[in-house]
């Protein structure tokens, strides 16, 4: 992954410009990156702010796994950012499915869209937003209390090539084990680790519907379990209920 890299001054979203050039060959591996985003999105349907001194970029990737793996591929480039970020001394944690936490703050966020060809995934636009090295400031102010910047809560720049060379390694490597058929599961241990959302009280959107409930624990496949009440348990994976139980 990270070749070729296609860097621009300004985008208004590196996800939606990977998704323009999906369709004229851009080839599997390939990052778009912008200096600024004038139209950042995040989940479900929000404006992300991308001022510059940030990370906004979005990873393609062609076939990368099963149309059912596809929660996977958020999950991994969230454990890819841990890893990389952890590496450069930022003790980064992961919200459940795809928040990048600081000292509990929202650091970053991944928004990963498919495309999808009856069971397979044919291609999928991995889009990383990393408020790295702006002051705090610049985010909007409604935000500013749920939020940070690396550079405000590490009172210290990190070094942005640097840093996405790792992230890109490391998503290399999770992502040629999806690939092989090893997905989430051969690194369950490890995400959980990292993972602040257990034992804390969460709400999970489902559609239109909102679950509350205490996070219990992470399952092989990503999804997460969420007591609603005592004993009784739901499991969501992505926003999507598989089942409810008791
Ligand atoms: C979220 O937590 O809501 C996900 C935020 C994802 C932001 C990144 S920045 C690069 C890419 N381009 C976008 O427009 N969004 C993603």
């Amino acid at each position: 992954l990270g070749s070729p890299i296609l860097w621009a001054e300004s985008r208004a979203s590196t996800n939606d410009t990977a998704l323009e050039l999906a369709e004229k060959g851009l080839p599997h591996g390939a990052v778009v990156t912008a200096g600024e985003q004038t139209g950042g999105r995040g989940r479900r349907d929000r404006a992300w702010a991308s001022p510059r001194g940030g990370m906004w970029f979005t990873v393609f990737v062609r076939n990368p796994c099963a149309l059912r793996h596809a929660p996977d591929l958020t999950l991994l480039a969230a454990l890819a950012v841990c890893r990389a970020l952890r590496g450069e001394g930022v003790p980064v944690e992961i919200k459940w499915p795809n928040d990048i936490l600081l000292g509990g703050k929202k650091t970053g966020g991944i928004l990963a869209q498919i495309r999808a060809e009856g069971e397979l995934v044919d291609h999928a636009v991995i889009g990383i937003g990393l408020n790295a090295n702006f002051p705090i400031e610049e985010l909007p102010e409604e935000i500013r209390d749920r939020a940070t910047t690396i550079l405000h809560a590490m009172g210290r720049p990190i070094d942005r090539p640097k840093a996405l060379a790792r992230i890109l390694m490391e998503l290399d490597r999770l992502y040629r084990d999806l690939r092989d058929g090893r997905g989430f599961q051969a690194v369950h241990a490890e995400w959980t680790a990292l993972c602040s959302t257990i034992g804390h009280e969460v709400e999970v959107a489902i559609g239109d519907q909102r679950v509350r409930g205490m996070a219990r624990s992470i399952e092989p496949d990503g999804s997460l379990v969420i007591e609603t009440s005592p004993g009784v348990t739901r499991t969501v994976v992505s926003g999507e209920v598989l089942f409810s139980e008791r």
